[in-house]
């Protein structure tokens, strides 16, 4: 095996949802539904289908929804095989069998940086794919197959880029390239978390998927609390791109697919939209329903 394969993803979870109160007030904004699945599921199914059955969950208090819906539940389904309900049945069964999930707690929420740390000890010497909760890929679109090609193939950490309007930057990680990109890779030298717009060196954002080596773990543990007081995984990837003997040097992927901020109101309903037209069950009544709104507003 490449000493760069990947078999493991980690998903931070801990976050505390305030954009979304009071929805989240006693629930896991990683539960809520992207039409009939929760957001978290969207996240493990891209994990599992670029081959990373293993995943561990960085979890924190309140989040005990995510671990039952991917437990068994014993009762609803025997109450569904009783009344041979097949379809609901493998719904269910779905997210229990998808992946071998693991968990950490994260205690102290101290930053991006600081939660990837908890995943050091599961992690142990090998690369690992690490997948922002928030940010939903439409699976149409692959990204983290390319980024762990590009993992495999050069053994340098990657993280996922997108150009965003330069009002946005300010809400992102924000990349300094060197040269164009080749097939759609680009050298980092150097990254900021969330600049202002106007002192942004880029409007390349960094969006929520990263393949890392397990030598960040040593760069996380020196690695100063930064923007907000808080442990910034952007000053340790800055740091590994600074240094690349130490860590690797960074890489990034351009993604230019459809990507869903779901820890942003507009882009939720966005992306039950952008889903929802597509879905065999309720795409074109949905589509015909659109076309007549539109013309009330
Ligand atoms: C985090 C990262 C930021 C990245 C963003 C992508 O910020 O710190 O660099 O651009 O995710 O979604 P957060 O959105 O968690 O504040």
């Amino acid at each position: 095996m490449s000493r760069f394969k990947v078999t493991k993803a980690v998903i931070p979870v801990a976050g505390l949802g305030t954009r979304f109160l009071p929805a989240t007030k006693a629930m896991p904004k990683e539960m809520l539904p992207l039409i009939d699945k929760p957001v978290i599921q969207y996240v493990v199914e891209e994990a599992v289908t670029a081959g990373l059955e293993d995943v561990l969950m960085v979890t924190g208090r309140n989040k005990n929804a995510l671990e039952n819906h991917f437990d068994r539940v014993a009762e609803l389904e025997h109450n569904l095989e009783q009344k041979g309900d097949t379809d609901r049945l493998a719904k269910v069964m779905a997210s229990t069998d998808l992946a071998n999930i693991h968990y950490v707690r994260q205690g102290d929420p101290k930053g991006l940086g600081h939660a990837v740390l908890r995943a050091k000890a599961h992690i142990a010497e090998h690369s690992f794919a690490l997948l922002l909760g928030d940010d939903v890929i439409d699976a149409r679109d692959p990204l983290l197959s390319k980024m762990l090609e590009v993992h495999e193939s050069t053994g340098e950490n990657v993280v996922a880029l997108m150009e965003v309007d330069p009002t946005q930057i300010h809400l992102y990680g924000c990349a300094v390239i060197d040269g164009d990109a080749k097939d759609g890779v680009v050298r980092i030298t150097g990254l900021v978390e969330k600049p202002k717009n106007d002192e942004a060196p880029s409007n390349l954002a960094v969006i929520g998927r990263y393949v890392l080596r397990p030598e960040i773990f040593d760069i996380l543990e020196d690695t100063k609390p930064g923007r907000g007081g808080e442990i910034q995984l952007t000053d340790a990837l800055m740091a590994a791109a600074q240094n690349p003997d130490r860590a690797g040097g960074v890489l990034g992927v351009i993604f230019k697919g459809r990507r869903y901020d779901t820890g942003d109101k507009l882009d939720f309903i966005k992306a039950t939209l952008r889903l929802g037209v597509d879905r065999e069950d309720i795409g074109q009544d949905l589509r015909a329903w659109l076309h007549e709104f539109n013309n009330e507003i």
